[in-house]
């Protein structure tokens, strides 16, 4: 769908060989000069807990102790998630080139755009998403979730239309070139905060899950970008980490391999699941709606209907197929997206469902 190169974004040399003036970034609040000419941003509260959940543990095959929870969902700021992790470095990376404005791309309903304006209204930028599709208008019933907080985080969203994805990247780069012209400067996150910067973000997690479960032997995380995936094999090894394909990209592994490869890491042997892809990647597919209650029920915990419902679901299909057994120590990286719920049709049908 995109490609994986961080256009408008700095690589590492890049960014050692741009003059970043770490006399502004130290007087920014939120920043920290790691090293000369690097940059990253705390944006959250970490690290994020690992929480026991025995009893989604035990409905979905596995022992009592087994089965835990990274809550990334936590992450506090914007409704929280993945993406937040990603932006501490390309929210970093576009202080670092003096930009006044995040530019990025998405679904109508991007948990990565919302988290981008969140980003935004905290470090005093301005922020433009283009997102695929039309304005949902006013109507009773409309859309909500991630585009009303888009809205309250103060982004101007460019609608693109029915467009594919590489289409919309290209309008996001012409808009670019528009503000540059302008006067503005602006940068372009990649499509879902994805790209070797961004997944250096989920390094930073994977060095907080060998501190915090060393001797996990399953990392299960949802697939869109690919970035997430790719930080935590570049961090742990491809072998502990299983990724459940939503249908986001048409190419999760080239996508995910790239990205490691750029970290450093072996891409050799990723683990991916494609079997919980469904009609597509906005419909939610059976075993993703059961996912979606038994989390919910056993442990108070909400996911959303495209990304964590369909890991779990992959979570319950590996252990079913015997590549994940009771007894090895599995961590389920909850990546957020409860805003999503409420700009799926699912929602409305859970509240109008019968009493039991
Ligand atoms: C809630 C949630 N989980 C997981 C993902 C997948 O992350 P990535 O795009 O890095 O593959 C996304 C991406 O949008 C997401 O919004």
């Amino acid at each position: 769908m995109t490609d994986t190169s961080d256009s408008h974004q700095l690589s590492f040399q890049q960014l050692s060989s741009h003059q970043l003036s770490s006399h502004r970034l130290r007087s920014h609040p939120h920043i920290d000069v790691e090293a000369p000419g690097r940059s990253t941003i705390s944006l959250g509260t970490w690290p994020t807990p690992l929480e026991p959940a025995q009893r989604l543990g035990v409905r979905l095959g596995l022992g009592a102790g087994d089965l835990w929870l990274k809550r990334d969902d936590l992450v506090g700021l914007g409704g929280g998630g993945n993406k937040i992790r990603k932006l501490q470095h390309t929210a970093g990376a576009a202080l670092g080139t003096g930009a006044d404005t995040l530019v990025t791309t998405g679904a109508a309903q991007s948990n990565h755009a919302r988290a981008t304006a969140a980003v935004a209204a905290r470090l005093g930028l301005r922020c433009l998403l283009v997102l695929a599709g039309d304005p949902p208008g006013p109507a009773p019933g409309a859309p909500t979730g991630n585009l009303s907080l888009d809205r309250l985080f103060g982004a101007d969203v460019h609608w693109a239309g029915r467009v594919a994805n590489a289409d919309l990247d290209d309008l996001a780069r012409e808009r670019v070139a528009a503000m540059e012209h302008g006067g503005r400067r602006p940068f372009l996150i990649p499509y879902g905060g994805s790209g070797p910067v961004g997944a250096r973000g989920y390094v930073d997690c994977a060095r907080e899950l060998t501190a915090q479960a060393p001797d996990s032997e399953h990392v299960v995380v949802a697939v869109g970008s690919g970035g997430t995936m790719a930080g935590l094999v570049a961090g742990l090894g491809a072998g502990r980490v299983l990724g459940v394909d939503t249908g986001a990209t048409p190419d999760p592994e080239r996508r995910v391999a790239a990205m490691v490869e750029a970290l450093g890491g072996s891409p050799q042997r990723l683990r991916l699941d494609h079997g919980q892809v469904g009609a597509g990647y906005s419909q939610l597919s059976e075993a993703g709606r059961r996912a979606l209650s038994v989390a919910a029920e056993t442990e108070g915990v909400v996911l959303d209907p495209v990304y964590t419902a369909r890991a779990l679901a992959g979570l319950h299909a590996a252990v079913a197929a015997g590549d994940v057994r009771p007894g090895q120590r599995t961590v389920f990286v909850h990546t957020g997206g409860l805003p999503g719920l409420f700009g799926h049709p699912v929602a409305a049908e859970l509240a109008a469902a019968d009493d039991r």
